[in-house]
């Protein structure tokens, strides 16, 4: 068995994965969505300090499995380097004190593994991750061969719902909330531009968006926001960022086709992307893979998953050479 830690941003969990069968023998998640809510998005050290608390809370329900386990994984890229770190520190204690290997887990990878979780998996695939910190296109050919073809030069999908939330005093995180006012709304009251219309290159970017739907928000805030007006702009701001993203998913397809494509990650619960992704993924004769609703956001199942595959290939690290990194170029 492995033990998985994942501490990247705002979720504490600890899973435990069987590595011949891959099932997943435990798994606890503690959200932190509660205390940056007031914030209108993750306070870094607010969130290290909360799973400080955390992470070793779960860890004493997992003590029964330690005489099983072969492995320590640990997330250990991108994310927020002080969050990072706590999951470090602990897998390096747990690696010593239990003398296991180490794996080093990538983050981004394991939104793709989600898509496995006590299943087998599906190559070559090519997969949409949206999340709070990315937005990307990745093609997997199989486990160690994953290009990334496009990513944003700016805000994620899931980060311009956050700040769209925080500009209405919505609350944290934002697509959900935004999402639930969208569907109360008037998607064409606003006519706010789709990103990077014009560029032939497949990339994305919600800058441009974000101002346009704050310059709104400011105008009609001067004579006070109804909330029939946090309807109608939910409801157009989220027809333009998922127009954004279905252009340039159709651009890709006129050059390269894929047989199976999924969405990943914790803006992939968006029901309009994935409506729009079906639809267009069923006229494309296109088979699509979504991951369950609950291994969307971050969790250590998914990083379990991965470490599976790598302890299979003895791809380990040390507690010396182990590192955290804020961004990463490629898988
Ligand atoms: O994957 P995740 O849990 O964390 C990161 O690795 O970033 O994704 C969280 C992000 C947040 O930005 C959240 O607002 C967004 O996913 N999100 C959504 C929806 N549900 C969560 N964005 C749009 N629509 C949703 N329904
Ligand atoms: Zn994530």
């Amino acid at each position: 068995m492995i033990l998985s830690i994942e501490s990247s941003c705002d979720d504490s969990s600890i899973a435990i994965t069987e590595i011949e069968t891959k099932k997943l023998i435990y798994h606890k998640k503690i959200s932190q969505e509660l205390q940056h809510s007031m914030y209108g998005g993750v306070v870094p050290e607010l969130a290290a300090r909360l799973h400080a608390e955390a992470l070793p809370k779960i860890l004493e329900e997992c003590k029964e499995y330690f005489p099983k386990l072969k492995a320590i994984a640990v997330t250990n890229a991108p994310g927020l380097s002080v969050t990072l770190m706590e999951g470090v520190t602990m897998a390096k204690a747990l690696s010593l004190a239990l003398d296991l290997p180490l794996i080093a887990v990538n983050h981004l990878k394991g939104h793709i593994y989600s898509l496995f979780i006590e299943k087998e998996e599906i190559f070559p695939c090519t997969i949409l991750l949206v999340s709070g910190g990315h937005t990307q296109i990745i093609e997997a050919k199989n486990h160690e061969n994953m290009r990334l073809l496009a990513t944003t030069l700016d805000d994620s999908f899931g980060e311009s719902f956050d700040k769209v939330s925080k500009m209405m005093n919505l609350g944290y995180p934002g697509g959900p909330i935004v999402q639930e006012k969208g569907l109360k709304g008037d998607e064409n009251r606003f006519d706010f531009p789709v990103p990077l219309r014009q560029s032939p290159n497949i990339e994305f970017s919600y800058s441009g968006l974000k101002n346009a739907v704050r310059m709104q928000i400011e105008k009609l805030e001067e004579n006070g926001l109804t909330e029939q007006d946090i309807c109608d702009i939910a409801a157009s701001f989220e027809k333009s960022a998922v127009a954004h993203i279905m252009q340039k998913i159709k651009k890709l397809f006129k050059t390269k086709s894929a047989k199976n494509f999924a969405i990943v990650g914790g803006a992939s619960a968006n029901i309009r992307l994935r409506t729009a992704i079906e639809e267009l993924c069923k006229q494309k004769g296109m088979k699509l893979y979504l991951s369950e609703l609950k291994y969307c956001s971050d969790n250590a199942a998914m990083i379990g998953r991965v470490a599976v595959e790598q302890y299979k290939r003895a791809d380990f690290t040390t507690i010396d050479d182990i590192d955290v990194k804020t961004r990463i170029k490629e898988f």
